[in-house]
């Protein structure tokens, strides 16, 4: 039976997180890492599995202890991704691409194909990672990244902050509309895409910082953890605990609704709302439920069907700030 979800932190304050006990070691053969700078950096740390597969459980309880991630966020981005990417049989999920690391799959449609799968949880217009389309949806990209710090410059002074990030998200949905004939930006993508910008301002900035240096990414920082999966040397975690602040901020320097291009042809951009938004979370939740579940698991029995119950009782209970209505299998 999977765990129940760790609750928030004991201590919630900042603390040296690059201490003895958690050395970087580069990744192995074998181990896997994917398009999230953050779980990438706690893999290579040990803060969870080097291998880069865990539990839920491993990856509330990592995000909030390096990074002072809020409770409930950490819990419901687990497991929106672990209900969509990873084995629900046993419970374990890659941070990276699919892999016999999580065990025997459930029978198709279930993908379970980690984190990096393209159109689950992972999605077009991330700002280090080329959209899938491109061809590899989850490696460091140099010439986003050199995108990442021209912006810094332009618009943060030479750091990435919240003003930075509205304009950096909404020049990358330009882009992507203008050369991913595929681009999608629909449901959970539309949360997914405004809620990621504002983490490297939230988490990647040490909790030291105090004042008007808070909220500001410096870029030798950024490359530490968006290339080299590493904490800067003496890194503090936030002081403390952070939800998705600043995302009404990133959101309304240019607001874009949820839609997608047509398939066939790039500049092709239709509002599509029918699968919710940010704007419109229990619709978001309703769909992701009812279609994109649904779609995974059609009809699933025994140990698969009180698995997949269990986990969509742990995402209901983390988004009671949505204040939305239980959707049941
Ligand atoms: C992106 C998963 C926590 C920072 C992503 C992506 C996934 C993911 C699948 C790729 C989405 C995409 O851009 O297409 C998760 C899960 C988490 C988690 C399941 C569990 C709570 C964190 C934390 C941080 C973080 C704690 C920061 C400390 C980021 C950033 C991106 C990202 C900055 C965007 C990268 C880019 O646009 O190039 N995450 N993440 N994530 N994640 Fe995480
Ligand atoms: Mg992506």
């Amino acid at each position: 039976v999977p765990a129940s979800p760790p609750g928030p932190l004991r201590f919630d304050g900042s603390k040296l997180v690059f201490d003895k006990k958690h050395p970087w070691e580069a990744p192995r053969r074998g181990d896997l890492r994917g398009a999230c700078p953050g779980l990438n950096t706690l893999a290579s740390h040990g803060y969870l599995p080097r291998n880069g597969v865990a539990t839920p459980s491993q990856i509330i309880t990592a995000v909030q202890e390096a990074f002072n991630m809020e409770n409930k966020l950490a819990r419901f981005t687990t497991y929106f991704a672990m209900i969509l990417d990873g084995n629900l049989v046993t419970d374990l999920i890659s941070i990276g691409g699919k892999t016999p690391l999580t065990g025997v799959d459930p029978p198709l449609p279930a993908i379970v194909g980690g984190m990096t799968n393209h159109g689950t949880f992972e999605g077009d217009a991330s700002v280090t990672r080329a959209d899938s389309f491109f061809g590899d949806n989850h490696s460091f990209n140099q010439t986003l990244f050199d995108q990442f710090k021209d912006f810094s410059e332009e618009y943060g002074n030479g750091f990435y902050n919240m003003t930075v990030a509205g304009e950096l998200r909404f020049h990358r949905i330009q882009q992507s509309i203008a050369q991913n004939p595929q681009f999608n930006l629909a449901g959970l993508r539309h949360l997914t895409a405004y809620a990621e910008v504002t983490f490297p301002a939230n988490f990647f900035v040490d909790g030291r910082k105090q004042g008007s240096e808070i909220g500001q990414l410096d870029m030798k920082t950024a490359e530490s953890f968006f290339k080299d999966m590493r904490f800067p040397k003496g890194f503090h975690r936030a002081a403390k605990p952070f939800e998705v602040d600043g995302i009404d901020v990133v959101f309304s320097a240019h607001p874009v609704l949820p839609g997608k291009n047509n398939g066939e042809e790039v500049d092709t951009f239709t509002v599509d709302e029918s699968l919710g938004s940010l704007l419109d979370r229990c619709k978001l939740y309703t769909e992701y439920v009812n279609t994109t579940v649904r779609s995974l698991y059609p009809n699933p029995t025994g140990v698969l069907r009180r698995n997949l119950e269990l986990n969509l009782q742990f995402l209901f209970d983390a988004l009671s700030d949505f204040e939305c209505t239980q959707v049941f299998l």
